[in-house]
């Protein structure tokens, strides 16, 4: 077979942990038999009864969507099965998923962070949507059960952490803090193949993703850096091009091949920023840095910040390290 597989590129890299005992391989084996389930669902969703609004809402105020609700069964059934995850933080579920209830002191050591359906708003639309996931070691192996203080870890914690696009082809993204690989789904064979080794993302680029239609909500220096996107001056590539797809994994996910910077900011309506810490800006933010780019949430690296809630918001101006610094530029006065 001229590619690797996931499942072979998974085993391969578990020497790298001196503590491997293949359970972080295992989990990471589970999230990717969910990433194909869901996959299989996402593409056929024109055909089966599954586009549309499930008639519930979620923690977040948002009206799920059936894909958002049967995206995350997917992940929690995977997880609870493999026996390696031991609680849960969805997107869809105001409280985490304690599986350790169940399971007694016989459960798994890590704690897996979801946001199981990226981009409701353009599903019904057959635009690209995603998955983001991101994993944490629990703290206190001996416990029996976890504490909030376990799943509450700074971003810089985390072991492992991916997306999965459902694009034009299906593609599964991750880190395990030893820089950033990229597979494509073969729909002939049902397997994720090796098609990007080793991401970096370039220093700089010449593409801005914001939702412009929040201008005016914007905090003035984030006002300035998009005029100055905007201003012609052929020797910084200026004025860059405006791309913005509205999922966030979508948006990330060019970002990281092309080079460019993704902002979602502190606006009047989200005054700590629109997108959730733990499972979208902290996954993305440690996929971004281990390819070579920065991601910040104000004047703090993101993956610095001291969770205190599992659905906290925060701001993020993530990508190309060159940009993003012209941005913190921007943020301190110096333009
Ligand atoms: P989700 O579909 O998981 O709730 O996430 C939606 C997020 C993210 O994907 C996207 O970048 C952003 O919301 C778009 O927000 P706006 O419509 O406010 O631009
Ligand atoms: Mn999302
Ligand atoms: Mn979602
Ligand atoms: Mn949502």
């Amino acid at each position: 077979m001229a590619f690797k597989t996931l499942g072979q590129f998974i085993i391969e890299k578990q020497a790298d942990f001196p503590y491997a005992k293949g359970e972080l391989s295992r989990l990471l084996r589970d999230i990717g038999i969910a990433a194909k389930v869901i996959n299989r669902e996402v593409n056929k969703a024109g055909l089966a009864d599954i586009l549309g609004e499930s008639g519930v809402q979620n923690i977040q105020g948002e009206v799920q969507k059936k894909l958002d609700v049967y995206a995350d069964e997917q992940f929690i059934e995977a997880l609870s099965r493999g026996g390696e995850c031991c609680y849960i933080a969805s997107e869809e579920h105001e409280d985490g998923i304690d599986l350790s209830v169940n399971l007694g002191c016989r459960h798994g050591k890590y704690i897996v962070c979801v946001d199981p359906l990226d981009g409701s708003s353009n599903i019904d639309l057959n635009v690209s949507v995603g998955s983001i996931f991101s994993i944490y070691r629990r703290t206190k192996q001996d416990g029996c059960e976890i504490s909030m203080e376990e799943v509450l870890q700074s971003g810089d914690k985390q072991v492992a952490a991916g997306y999965i696009i459902y694009g034009s082809s299906t593609m599964l993204v991750y880190t395990t803090g030893k820089g950033v690989n990229g597979f494509t789904l073969d729909p002939s064979i049902g397997e994720f193949c090796l098609s990007h080794p080793d991401m970096k993302i370039p220093a700089s680029g010449n593409i801005y993703a914001v939702n412009e239609g929040n201008y005016l909500k914007f905090p003035q220096y984030i006002k300035d850096y998009i005029k100055y996107c905007q201003v012609e001056d052929p020797a910084s590539n200026r004025p860059y091009t405006s791309r913005y797809i509205g999922s966030m994994v979508a948006d990330l996910h060019r970002t990281l091949i092309t080079g460019g910077i993704f902002l979602y900011p502190e606006t009047s309506q989200y005054p700590q920023g629109k997108l959730r810490l733990l499972y979208e800006c902290n996954p993305l933010a440690f996929i971004v840095e281990q390819a070579g780019g920065k991601s910040l949430s104000g004047r703090e690296s993101t993956l610095n910040i001291q969770p205190t809630q599992l659905h906290q918001r925060t701001s993020i101006v993530i990508g190309s390290v060159q940009m993003v610094q012209t941005v913190q530029a921007f943020m301190d006065g110096l333009y």
